[in-house]
């Protein structure tokens, strides 16, 4: 059977390798000759530079952007009969890791503009139960902070920045991850920092904090054998670091080009279409570029006639999942992410796209009669 080849596809990984392979390779061979197959120094190297990019004070390497946001929770000590304040239109993890340590995600809708959690709906939400909020920075935008900090601290609340899609990204010239209690990162290939696998990073500017995520990472044994907590197996793969100190230095050259790629399909399609919104005071790292449109269907199909790739992100909020039924939400809850879902679409944004391919997918877009 011949696979359809994307005459632009969404996301191009072998453009991506093609220029940096032989250092990959090289930092690969380098830790497979030294047999130090867990832990070692390509991880505390990684932290350190990731501590650095991201101004916080420390970071633990972890397994996955799944696992950052389950052993931020673990850390916190948030679980059995506990709620945590956060959106459901977002990626299933985000819910799932607050479902796994035992407690209820409760949902609070979104702003239809950026897409993350609205502030203004967060207060109301919160219940004696509430131990902290977790805010998404969805598609490579933060998401508004400033009243999401104020109202942790006049309540007391811990708050979980799940930037697995954001790293980079910047409001009001703080960056994802040092704002909140904790950030979560995801090196999942397709990120703007993506590794060749899976892996994740969590970053905090509480000492005491960052050395219980390490302990925990560890089956919670320190030192080796004496366990005081029950952790897990949430170590980074040192390959994986190897691969990811390769990238970093690339990582604002690919963020300037996606920006440059967002702003000529934002000039493309003014006038025409429903852009991604950018917040005053926003860095944004076009981890997505999410148009909205009012018949979805019909772009799809001009985009597969002609090989574009696109993909919704996300068809079904996480307070429809069947899985999350027993927390009692139902269709109608929270509209703004129920219409977010049907309507948005995420097209090629990745730095390797050439003009010609740019190009392509504004006239097929712009010809398009939505
Ligand atoms: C918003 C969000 N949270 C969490 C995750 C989980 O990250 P990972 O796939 O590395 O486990 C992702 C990754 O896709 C994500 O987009």
């Amino acid at each position: 059977m011949q696979t359809l080849i994307k005459s632009v596809p969404l996301l191009d990984l072998h453009r991506e390798y093609a220029p940096i392979r032989t250092e990959v390779l090289k930092a690969i061979e380098e830790v497979v000759d030294s047999t130090q197959f867990i832990m070692g120094p390509k991880i505390t190297e990684l932290e350190k530079k990731i501590a650095t990019y991201c101004d916080a004070k420390r970071a633990v390497g972890v397994s996955s952007g799944t696992d950052a946001l389950v052993i931020a929770l673990m850390a916190l000590e948030i679980g059995q009969d506990d709620e945590v304040i956060t959106t459901p239109f977002t990626f299933f993890a985000t819910a799932g890791s607050i479902a796994r340590v035992g407690a209820k995600a409760v949902f609070v809708d979104i702003d239809p503009l950026t897409y993350n959690i609205d502030p203004a709906k967060i207060e109301a939400a919160i219940t004696p139960k509430t131990k902290a909020i977790m805010p998404v920075h969805l598609f490579g935008q933060m998401a508004d902070m400033d009243p999401i900090m104020d109202i942790a601290k006049r309540h007391n609340l811990f708050v979980i920045e799940d930037a697995a899609q954001a790293i980079g990204s910047t409001y009001k010239g703080k960056k994802a991850g040092s704002v909140g209690t904790i950030g979560c990162f995801s090196f999942f290939p397709s990120k703007n920092l993506g590794c060749c696998g899976d892996g994740g990073i969590v970053t905090t500017n509480d000492e005491a904090l960052a050395d219980k995520l390490e302990i925990l990472r560890v089956h919670g044994s320190k030192p080796k054998y004496y366990h005081h907590l029950i952790g897990g197996n949430f170590r980074l793969d040192p390959l994986q670091a190897a691969v990811l100190l390769v990238k970093l230095p690339f990582l604002e050259g690919h963020h300037a080009v996606r920006r440059q790629n967002a702003a000529f399909f934002d000039a493309s399609f003014k006038g025409i279409l429903d852009t991604p919104y950018v917040q005053e005071g926003n860095g944004m790292i076009y981890n997505q570029y999410t148009l909205r449109l009012k018949n979805r269907v019909a772009m799809i199909n001009a985009l597969d006639a002609k090989n574009i790739g696109h993909s919704i992100y996300y068809p079904v909020p996480l307070h429809m999942q069947s899985c999350f039924e027993h927390w009692g939400y139902k269709a109608g809850d929270f509209p703004e992410s129920e219409k977010a879902a049907t309507e948005v679409l995420s097209i090629p944004i990745f730095s390797g796209l050439t003009q010609e391919e740019l190009e392509t997918v504004v006239r097929v877009i712009t010809n398009h009669k939505n």
